[in-house]
């Protein structure tokens, strides 16, 4: 069985990407010298390297890779190793063009760049798993191999290609999803436009049409492009435990919703033996904590809530947004311990040592341009003496207390065209939903409409739109033994291939919230609606209204102008020993932490009031203790309360009380017992 932490690390992880072929080798003795005095323990290398390892076919040159391996195993640094197969030399495009990817359009990409695949590509697997093949039998047994980096974000740039190779090969995997291509007439609903196929021959990859295309068809077509890079990355993966037993594989994920919306995590959750994920800042104006946290708890999610690994953050500024910010002072270790609260067994950076070339020179590193004179360098040689500190956490979990409904296949479907409105954004609602939880200082795990839930108090549903039979079954008997339920509208409404479900909306969530819903009302841009609460309190919804029509459900709050005037907009329903709510408008962070509080109350939640704004109090627990995370984002001195004495890593003063905890800065106190 391979190991799920990296080999031969004994703390947490700290250290990041390092490409040291960018410079000579004489500097890579002062970089090993930099990464011990900033406590670097383990780097990711080789993972654009193949032009360099196989200069030209079957020509393979390792030296330079042996030689660096070697200088950082005599220096105690661990080596998370790439498989190089994201950038393919020019050699092999020049020999197989058609491996290079091509658009909904019809245009091929052209070499130049990175990540421009077609996964369906024969050439392409071959000379992968063959890549994939030499490494392995190179370095199995070299004393420095922690753990495998196979790839690299599969999903981005290019989510799928649509070229006649992967036509083929989508018609073979419909043939083995659905057995017949009445089935898939039947499950597309190819009645409609006279879109009938009588043959597999006949079906394309959505490509451009004139105006909308089948949404089944698009549909199952990102199922498709997804399975396909989980083919090649199981064939990599598995190469890879053969020729090196033991040893952990990963691939990096990019679970913040706004980073990568093409793969299905809870899918290449299964597959990986430690889940490992890139997170960036991104800086649109929103809390940028908030979203941060958000992602990680998505990959402790993903990964069952076992320790996972933060592979890739940034010390300071990216260069890939439109304006792109330095970290202010104290930022970056917020970042990083932030994810390490939340299951990150370490931090590592993108990258080591940053560029002087190349289309990432203005992207901040670990040692910036200006060497070791400067802010960046030092918070970096701070941040990995706190890491070392806190060494004795790992492999501890985090403790969430609520649940969020989340599925890709569910966002897929939602974000495909001809909705009731284009200002329904189901990422907005759940980035929404999960701030209000944030500051209600509720740590969530994110859960498979199908999972298990009973641990949990309480289960946020905000925009489930997809949601099969199983799903519905699995939330109602979630509620009826117990469970607070809080849905949000547009959920429930189609099966697993974008079917209206029978009956009136919304199908599998009818009984569970004890109503229908009529007819979909969304508002005009701008526009908002007033809701009227049981104690005379007033609400304000915007985007999304509804024709609701109670059966048990009790009316709660009710729309009191608009077109839906006089219809429930918040309804709660006892169900067995629960309760089920429902919200059918879009309502505002005042809105959704009026509606929490209502359902914290039914899930006995007591409220966090001690604990104040923007200050995230996070637990990890296991064999070691228990370790309680303070992150101050805010700009005052704060006190945390304490439930036991204990005793605080970062300082190794004893804590009691009340923590203090000063603006900007972070605690973890291990609590004694
Ligand atoms: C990541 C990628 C890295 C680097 C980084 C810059 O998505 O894996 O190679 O490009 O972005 O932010």
């Amino acid at each position: 069985m391979p190991e799920t932490t990296p080999t031969g690390l004994t703390g947490l992880a700290f250290g990041g990407d390092y490409n040291p072929e960018q410079w000579p080798e004489s500097v890579w003795h002062e970089d090993v010298r930099l990464m011990r005095e900033a406590g670097v323990t383990m780097v990711s290398v080789g993972i654009f390297s193949w032009a360099l390892l196989e200069p030209s076919p079957g020509v393979y040159d390792f030296g330079w890779l042996d030689r660096l391996l070697d200088l950082l195993h005599e220096n105690g640094i661990r080596v998370d190793l790439g498989t190089p197969t994201v950038v393919p030399p020019v050699w092999f495009y020049r020999k197989h063009p058609e491996a290079l990817p091509v658009a909904a359009d019809g245009i091929r990409y052209e070499f130049g760049s990175r990540g421009a695949i077609c996964h369906s590509n024969a050439d392409y697997r071959e000379a992968a798993a063959n890549i994939t093949t030499k490494l392995a039998e190179r370095y199995a047994g070299h004393p420095a191999l922690a753990m495998w980096h196979v790839h690299n974000e599969y999903g981005v740039p290019v989510s799928a290609c649509y070229c006649d190779s992967c036509a083929a090969h989508f018609r073979r995997w419909l043939a083995t999803t659905y057995g017949t291509v009445d089935a898939v007439n039947e499950l597309w609903g190819t009645a409609f436009w006279g879109q009938r196929y009588a043959d597999f021959e006949q079906i394309n990859p959505p490509r451009v049409t004139p105006t909308v295309g089948n949404p089944a068809q698009a549909l199952d077509y990102k199922r498709f492009a997804d399975a396909t890079m989980r083919e090649n990355f199981v064939t990599e993966r598995d190469i890879l435990h053969r020729l090196t037993p033991g040893v952990p594989v990963t691939t990096n994920f990019m679970t913040a919703l706004s980073q990568c919306d093409s793969v299905d995590y809870w899918a290449w959750g299964r597959e990986v033996d430690i889940v490992t994920n890139d997170h960036y800042l991104i800086t649109d104006g929103r809390r940028t904590h908030v979203n941060l946290a958000m992602a990680a708890d998505l990959t402790r999610s993903v990964a069952s809530g076992s320790p996972w690994l933060l592979l890739e953050h940034s010390t300071s500024g990216i260069n890939w947004q439109p304006r792109n910010p330095a970290k202010a002072p104290g930022q970056m270790a917020r970042n990083s311990l932030a994810h390490v609260a939340r299951g990150s067994d370490g931090a590592l950076f993108f990258q080591w040592r940053q560029s002087r070339r190349g289309a990432e020179k203005f992207h901040s590193a670990m040692l910036p341009h200006g060497g070791t004179e400067t802010r960046v360098w030092r918070e970096v040689v701070e941040l990995g003496a706190s890491i070392d500190s806190l060494s004795p956490l790992r492999g501890t979990r985090t403790q969430a207390d609520v649940a969020v409904l989340w599925d890709w296949h569910s966002w897929w479907a939602q974000n495909l065209q001809w909705r009731p409105t284009e200002d329904h954004d189901a990422r907005e609602r759940a980035d929404s939903f999960y701030e209000a939880l944030y500051d209600r200082h509720l740590t969530v795990d994110f859960a498979h409409p199908e999972a298990d839930l009973s641990r949990y108090p309480l289960v946020v549903v905000p925009a489930l739109y997809l949601m099969t039979e199983a799903a519905g079954t699995n939330v109602r008997a979630y509620v009826e033994n117990g469970g607070t339920l809080v849905v949000s509208y547009f959920s429930g409404i189609v099966d697993e291939h974008d079917a209206v479900h029978e009956g009136a909306y919304p199908g599998p969530l009818r009984d569970v919230l004890g109503l229908t819903v009529e007819e979909f009302s969304p508002l005009l841009q701008g526009d908002t609606v007033r809701i009227t609460g049981p104690d005379g309190s007033e609400l304000t919804g915007d985007v999304w209204t509804e024709f609701v029509v109670p059966g048990d459900a009790e009316t709660v709050w009710t729309y009191a102008d608009g077109l839906t005037a006089g219809h429930p907009a918040v309804t709660r329903h006892g169900l067995g020993e629960g309760t089920a709510w429902y919200v059918s408008t879009r309502l505002d962070a005042h809105g959704l932490d009026a509606l929490l509080g209502w359902a914290t109350e039914d899930a006995r939640i007591a409220p966090r009031a001690d604990l104040p704004h923007d200050v995230e109090v996070v637990r990890r627990t296991g064999e070691s203790g228990t370790f309680l995370f303070a992150i101050n984002h805010s700009p005052s001195d704060v006190k945390v309360p304490l439930e036991a004495h204990g005793t605080e890593l970062l300082t190794g003063e004893r804590a009691a009380g009340r923590l203090a905890v000063p603006a900007g800065a972070v605690r973890v106190v291990r609590l004694d017992g």
